[in-house]
């Protein structure tokens, strides 16, 4: 899941009673086409999924540049936003989920949102292969590996694995299956070597050897984490911001709580909430290097769009075991 959204609201959620219906389409051939079809889900709706539109931006990021002139719709959205009963929250406050988890299992939930961005850019500039790096069940690296699939693109992941199994079969456990089924193709790197050398230059390296043979690779780095795969989760602000517009009694939340593995999600999220008029503050959790690095990371990202704005002013950044040394009672 997502985030953590924490708000004050009028009333409950109302569900929308949701059934299956059946619809048959005659194509000009003749042919009968059937369909199971949700209700609630335009057929228009429907059809869009996996196709590259024009892209126009939310009025309120509409200054920011370079503005994509594209995207590659690859997930389920809106994903469901709904209220979290956790005991002994302190008064007059409730927690609610941003159900990213349900955006298309195969792709991995959030990662989604970056890669309709990336993948609609790597179309553009007519890319036959796609090259990405990340630890071994990476989930990045897996919803990359299912997204190109779909898009009928070569897929090359460089996995982080152990210096005693670089040599040894990966396996088929967890997200290798799934990467291994859709074709993808795989290359270990030692954890000793991916620091040493760096992601930047192994998926570089990688590309030079694709083009000498002829291919045409596009690279996505780390978690898809670059100013364009940011866009994704300037999306998402759009969407969180029409379900409060359009939902029953949700007037707004004040904190967005996210964990941060390679910082496009909070880049997205908290330039997002500080543009339009959401203005949620957004508190991350690092759950890998330190806050430091991401707040110089995601000033890398904001910089790309041109944002004009400081990331220590827009998103605070915590190291995730300060949390749990906390929950454990020693703060
Ligand atoms: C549930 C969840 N939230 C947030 C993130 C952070 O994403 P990012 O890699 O953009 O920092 C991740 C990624 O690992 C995640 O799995």
């Amino acid at each position: 899941m997502l985030g953590t959204c924490l708000l004050h609201c009028r009333s409950p959620a109302v569900s929308v009673p949701v059934t299956n219906r059946r619809r048959r389409i005659h194509s000009s051939q003749g042919r009968k086409l059937v369909f199971s079809l949700m209700e609630g889900g335009g057929l228009n709706e429907n059809f869009g999924f996996l196709s590259r539109k024009p892209y126009v931006p939310p009025e309120w990021a509409s200054h920011l540049s370079p503005i994509p002139s594209h995207v590659f719709s690859l997930g389920h959205f809106p994903t469901p936003v709904h209220k979290w009963n956790l005991p002994n929250l302190p008064k007059n406050t409730e927690v609610w989920l941003k159900r990213d988890d349900l955006t298309g299992m195969q792709l991995s939930g959030n990662k989604v949102r970056k890669l309709e961005f990336l993948m609609a850019d790597a179309i553009q500039h007519g890319a036959d292969c796609i090259i990405t790096i990340g630890g071994i069940q990476s989930n990045h690296c897996r919803a990359t590996a299912v997204a190109a699939k779909y898009l009928n693109l070569d897929c090359y992941l460089i996995l982080r694995t152990s210096k005693t199994l670089v040599d040894k079969d990966p396996g088929l456990t967890g997200n290798l299956l799934v990467e291994r089924l859709v074709g993808a193709h795989v290359e270990l790197v030692s954890k000793e070597e991916y620091s040493k050398t760096g992601s930047v230059v192994l998926t570089n390296l990688l590309k030079e050897r694709l083009l000498s043979e002829g291919r045409r690779p596009y690279v996505i780095p780390v978690g898809g984490s670059n100013s364009l795969g940011t866009w994704g989760y300037i999306e998402a602000v759009r969407e969180i911001q029409q379900q409060i517009q359009r939902g029953p009694g949700i007037i707004g939340f004040d904190d967005i709580v996210v964990a941060c593995g390679s910082g496009g999600t909070i880049a997205g999220l908290s330039l997002g909430s500080w543009l339009s008029d959401l203005k949620a503050k957004v508190h991350a959790f690092s759950v890998c290097d330190s806050p430091d690095y991401f707040y110089d990371y995601v000033q890398g990202l904001l910089d790309g769009l041109q944002a004009g704005v400081s990331s220590r002013n827009i998103v605070s950044i915590q190291d995730w075991k300060s949390c749990i040394w906390l929950a454990k009672g020693h703060g």
